[in-house]
C-alpha cells in the first residue's frame, strides 16, 4: 500500500507539475512581456522594432540604470543603450569608408555641434561662401549642423537601417560616438579622416547632466546632480567610461597623427582661428594667402559661433537628433561653467579620478 501510494504520487508529481509548470512559465513570459512593454513606456519607444534574438543578446550584457532611458548596457566595453547598440551593429558590418570621407568623433557634450557647424563650413566654403554678407542661402543659417553631418548611430544606421550613402557628395563627412576601439575596424582605409573633439570632464558632466534631464521622457525619473555624478565617476555614462573614450582617440592621435586629429572645446574655445586653420590643413583644404586676407577664416569662426547659431530659427524651434529640441543643444557654451554645480568633494574626486586614469599620458585639461 505504500509502495503503491509511493508509486502514485511519484506519478502524479508530473502530471500535475507539467501543467503547473507550464502555467508558471506563460505567467513569467506575460510577467516579461509586461515589464517589457513598461520599459517601453518608460524608454519612450526606445525598446520598439528589436528582435527576439537581439533583446536576448542584451539580457546577456552587465547593465546600470540609465540616465535617459531605464538601462545602459556595457556593449564592447563601452556604456551604451539599446537603440544606439542595434544601431552600431548595423554600421560595422555594413559601412564602407571611401577614400576622403572625414569622420567627426566626440564623446556626448563636448561640442560636437559646433564642430559639425566648423567641418561643414570649411569643407563646403567654395558651394557656400561664408563671408558674402548677402548670402542668406548659407545651408547653416536654415539647417541645424546635425542634419549636414549626420551621425552613424542616431541617423544613418538607426533601428538597424542600412543607408544608401551613394548619392553624397565628397568628401562624405558623417559623425560618432563610438569609442575607437570600435570604429577603427570599419575605417581602415588610406585618406579616411578622423577628427576628435575633447573637452574637459567637470564640463562635459555638467553639461550632460543638463542636456539629458531636458530632453528625457516625463516617464523616467530624472537623474539627480549626485547620482549622476557618480555614475559618471564610475564610468557609466554614453559610450564611457569617459576616460577610455579620450584616451581611444588621444593615442592614436599621437600614433597616426595624419589619420586623427585631436582637438580641445577650450582651445577652440580661446582661439578659434587657429585651430580652424588647423583643421582646414589637416583636411588638406588649408586657407590661402587670398582667404585669409579676405576674411573667410573669421567667417567661418562667427557664422558657427554659439551666439550666432543659439539665435538661428532653426536651432530654437525645430527637431534634428531623434526627437530632442535643438534648442537644447546650446545651452551656455562656456569654460568652467561646473563651478557653479559641483561641491569641493565632488571636484576633489574628479580631480583624482583624472588623475589616476589619464595621468602621465600627456592628455592635459584647462578647467577655466
Ligand atoms: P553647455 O551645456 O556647457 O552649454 P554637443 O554639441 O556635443 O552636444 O555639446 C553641447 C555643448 O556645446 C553645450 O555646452 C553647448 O552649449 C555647447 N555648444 C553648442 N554650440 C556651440 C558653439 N557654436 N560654440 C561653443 N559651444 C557650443
Amino acid at each position: 500500500m505504500t509502495k503503491t501510494m509511493a508509486t502514485s504520487s511519484i506519478k502524479t508529481i508530473p502530471i500535475i507539475a507539467i501543467p503547473n509548470f507550464a502555467i508558471c512559465h506563460k505567467l513569467e513570459l506575460l510577467k516579461e512581456e509586461g515589464e517589457r512593454r513598461d520599459l517601453k513606456r518608460q524608454e519612450g519607444g526606445d525598446e520598439e522594432g528589436l528582435s527576439y534574438e537581439f533583446r536576448e543578446m542584451l539580457d546577456s550584457l552587465p547593465k546600470e540604470r540609465g540616465w535617459r532611458t531605464r538601462y545602459l548596457y556595457l556593449f564592447q566595453g563601452f556604456w551604451c543603450q539599446s537603440k544606439e547598440i542595434q544601431a552600431i551593429i548595423s554600421f560595422q558590418k555594413h559601412f564602407q569608408p571611401l577614400q576622403n570621407d572625414v569622420v567627426i568623433a566626440t564623446i556626448p557634450k563636448s561640442g560636437t555641434t559646433w564642430l559639425k557647424a566648423l567641418t561643414f563650413t570649411l569643407l563646403n566654403r567654395y558651394r557656400f561662401d561664408p563671408v558674402s554678407s548677402t548670402n542668406t542661402d548659407h545651408p547653416l543659417l536654415t539647417s541645424n549642423p546635425h542634419d549636414l553631418v549626420p551621425f552613424f548611430e542616431y541617423k544613418l544606421y538607426a533601428n538597424g537601417g542600412v543607408p544608401d550613402l551613394s548619392g553624397l557628395a565628397s568628401p562624405r563627412t558623417f559623425a560618432t560616438h563610438i569609442p575607437f576601439g570600435s570604429l577603427k575596424g570599419s575605417i581602415e582605409k588610406p585618406g579616411v579622416k578622423v577628427v576628435y573633439l575633447c573637452r574637459n570632464p567637470f564640463d562635459t558632466f555638467i553639461s550632460s547632466w543638463h542636456y539629458i534631464n531636458s530632453i528625457k521622457s516625463e516617464s523616467v525619473s530624472p537623474v539627480s546632480l549626485d547620482e549622476g555624478f557618480d555614475l559618471y565617476c564610475r564610468g557609466v555614462i554614453g559610450f564611457g567610461p569617459f576616460w577610455e573614450h579620450m584616451l581611444g582617440y588621444w593615442r592614436e592621435s599621437l600614433k597616426r597623427p595624419e589619420k586623427v586629429l585631436f582637438l580641445r572645446y577650450e582651445d577652440l574655445k580661446e582661439d578659434i582661428e587657429s585651430n580652424l586653420k588647423r583643421l582646414a590643413s589637416f583636411l588638406g583644404v588649408p586657407f590661402t594667402d587670398e582667404e585669409e586676407r579676405k576674411g573667410v577664416v573669421k567667417a567661418i569662426s562667427d557664422l558657427c559661433s554659439f551666439k550666432n547659431l543659439k539665435k538661428l530659427e532653426v536651432n530654437k524651434s525645430s527637431k534634428s537628433i531623434k526627437n530632442f529640441e535643438n534648442r537644447h543643444l546650446f545651452r551656455k557654451g562656456e569654460v568652467s561653467d561646473w563651478v557653479n554645480y559641483l561641491s569641493p568633494s565632488q571636484a576633489e574626486r574628479l580631480l583624482a579620478l583624472v588623475d589616476d586614469k589619464l595621468g602621465g599620458t600627456g592628455l592635459t585639461f584647462r578647467y577655466s
